[in-house]
């Protein structure tokens, strides 16, 4: 999704612009640009399709000239594609201002026809010039630039965030947002605007989001918040709780890589204040929406990929600890099934960045009928959990690879805590249970320190499967979403085919997929496992053995019974059957990573795919 950046203050435009949109990168983009504001050269500004060395290549040759206050933009192709013309930012009042846009604006075909009726030119297909050529217009009435912002946004339909800058007004730059993220970033002597803190947290840890539907004029010693309707708004400061550091690679090959190698960290930072060593769980940021949990007779998970995964072995220990019946379904597909929801429904979001359309859409669906909203979200300030009742923030740190890596496990963390605290809350939980999930939950960091370590292991595996053109995974019951997370992770790091399966649905169709040489991941439970379902998945992979598939088995330490039947076994540390998926499913995240690293694909932003999708 496209990265916003603006900023007013005393330093060099440029440098902080480039260097805000070089941090965004992360959320996918096609082409780059940025408008400056300059003290005796009027507005400046230049664009480029492609990635934003190109554009800084171009602004290296030929320097735009000097100032303090500026917008930059890197866009992810909606309406029209990735050229020079249709990259951001867009001109308005005869190239006095500039505008960028992230988001789609729904009804610009016809705001397009009115304002080519008054004689307006074109340079783009985008709708975003459609906005850059009204807030001109608007401008060119009254010379107020967020009066004139004001008049445009009453007029949009659909999710937009939108910067513009006028010559004219030096040291402003007015944003708007709805259904879009947009946060400030407040500094001394000087101010950001972002799409997200990444653009500016190497200048600034103290942030403020803006709410639904209202617009900010930044000046650097003064920030105003009016709603579209123009009325004040006193929005609430918060400190980011990571610097600029942990958003770099920090000589790691790839983002993704250094995000793994942080996953026994993600887990630990996300328990962190939160489980006592006798079991009993602090979430006071749940109390006002839960209470004693008597209320809720229904939990709803509302995710999309690796999120709804998580969400999905979420599942399995908050039933069981609750006693409160538990579905997972995807964002796009809940709201347009008219579930029957009402105040007794607590609806429980996951979301990495809080800024998933699909998943806001839904939450705002079921806050609309009624139902308490709780988001489990890693981006403090962002859309999801300020609308939702109540927020557990999972503490991974920034997820900058497009692939979810470590947020996955501090996910499922999360929900393991919402389960338990649950449970405790309505005295299904022992305290001898509580403690004993609370000494499984400690020891993980270290058990996944261990898991980390499967890498060199694991990268030889993926240079032997370079070639492969179809991988299947197979798991059961806590074993099954992280099937699906391994799969997923192989078709958006390597661009393969590969399928998740419950194991008992083989005999049910997938079996006949198994020829010789097919590839199988097993999560194998382990042999310990009260239900007895080791036995049964063993059965599974002689069953796709005997048709000669391939089997990688990751099993539990000293699982004898995997052996004969496995061309490959990844040792899992001994534990209980809720830790496992989170240790088995750091080999699968490796294998993605080193099987793209094997065919030479971008890691940290495969093809098509954006880290935020903020778009239905
Ligand atoms: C996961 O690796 C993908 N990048 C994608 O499935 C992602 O999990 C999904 O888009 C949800 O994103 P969110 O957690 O930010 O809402």
């Amino acid at each position: 999704m496209c990265g916003i950046v603006g900023y007013v203050g005393e330093r060099s435009s440029i440098e902080v612009l480039l260097g805000g949109l070089r941090r965004l990168e992360y959320r996918g983009y096609d082409s780059a640009g940025v408008a400056i504001v300059t003290p005796g050269n009027g507005l400046v500004s230049h664009k480029r399709s492609g990635k934003l060395g190109i554009l800084s290549d171009d602004l290296g040759h030929n320097p735009l000239a000097e100032g303090h206050t500026g917008i930059a933009h890197t866009r992810w192709a909606t309406h029209g594609g990735p050229t020079d013309e249709n990259a951001h930012p867009h001109l308005g009042d005869g190239g006095k201002l500039a505008l960028i846009h992230n988001g789609i604006i729904e009804n610009f075909h016809e705001l397009k026809q009115e304002l080519l009726a008054e004689g307006e030119e074109f340079l783009s297909q985008t709708d975003s010039e459609v906005a850059a050529l009204m807030v001109g217009r608007s401008y060119r009435e009254h010379g107020n630039l967020t009066k004139a912002m004001q008049e445009v946004v009453s007029r949009l339909e659909g999710a937009f965030t939108l910067l513009v800058v006028h010559q004219d007004q030096p040291g402003v730059v007015v944003g708007a947002r709805r259904n879009s993220p947009l946060v400030v970033g407040l500094g001394e002597g000087e101010n950001f605007l972002g799409s997200d803190v990444a653009a500016f947290v190497a200048y600034t840890k103290k942030a403020m989001a803006l709410g639904q539907d209202q617009i900010v004029t930044l000046r650097s010693t003064e920030v105003s918040v009016i709603t579209f309707d123009g009325e004040p708004v006193e929005a609430a400061p918060f400190d980011i709780d990571w610097d600029a550091s942990a958003a770099d690679k920090g000589g790691w090959s790839s983002f993704m890589a250094k995000e793994i190698s942080e996953e026994p960290e993600a887990v630990a930072n996300t328990l962190r204040g939160r489980l006592g060593d006798d079991g009993l769980v602090a979430l006071p940021e749940l109390d006002a929406l839960i209470g004693d949990g008597s209320a809720i007779n229904r939990i709803i998970f509302v995710a999309c990929g690796t999120a709804s995964y998580a969400s999905m072995v979420g599942l399995y220990a908050i039933e069981k600890w609750s006693g409160i019946p538990v579905g997972v379904e995807l964002s796009h597909e809940f709201r347009y099934r008219e579930p029957a929801i009402d105040e007794h429904t607590l609806v429980v979001s996951v979301s990495q960045s809080g800024e998933t359309m699909d998943t806001l859409m839904a939450v705002r669906y079921a806050a609309e009928r009624g139902a308490k909203t709780l988001s489990i979200c890693n981006t403090q300030g962002a859309t999801i959990p300020r609308e939702s009742g109540a927020a557990l923030y999972t503490h991974a740190g920034p997820e900058v690879a497009v692939a979810s890596t470590k947020a996955f496990l501090a996910q499922v963390v999360a929900c393991y805590l919402l389960g338990m605290y649950l449970g405790q809350a309505r005295g299904l939980l022992s305290t001898k249970e509580s403690a004993a999930l609370a000494d499984d939950l400690h020891k993980l960091p270290g058990q996944l320190e261990e898991m980390v370590k499967t890498g060199p292991r694991i990268q030889e595996l993926a240079r032997w499967m370079a070639d492969t053109r179809s991988v299947l995974y197979l798991g059961r019951h806590v074993g099954y979403p992280i099937a699906l997370e391994g799969a997923l992770k192989l078709k958006e790091l390597a661009y393969i085919h590969a399928e998740g399966f419950a194991a008992g649905e083989l005999k049910h169709g997938p079996i006949a997929l198994i020829e010789p040489g097919q590839i199988v991941f097993v999560i194998v439970p382990s042999p310990r496992d009260p239900m007895s379902l080791h036995s049964k998945v063993v059965s599974n992979i002689q069953e796709i053995r005997a048709r000669g598939a391939r089997v990688i088995a990751l099993a539990e330490q000293g699982d004898a019974a995997v052996l004969p039947f496995a061309d490959e076994v990844i040792p899992i540390p001994l534990t209980s059957t809720f830790m496992e998926p989170l240790l088995a499913v750091v080999p699968l995240h490796i294998f993605g990573m080193e099987l793209a690293g094997a065919k030479g694909l971008d890691i940290d932003q495969p093809r098509n795919l954006a880290k935020s999708v903020t778009v239905e």
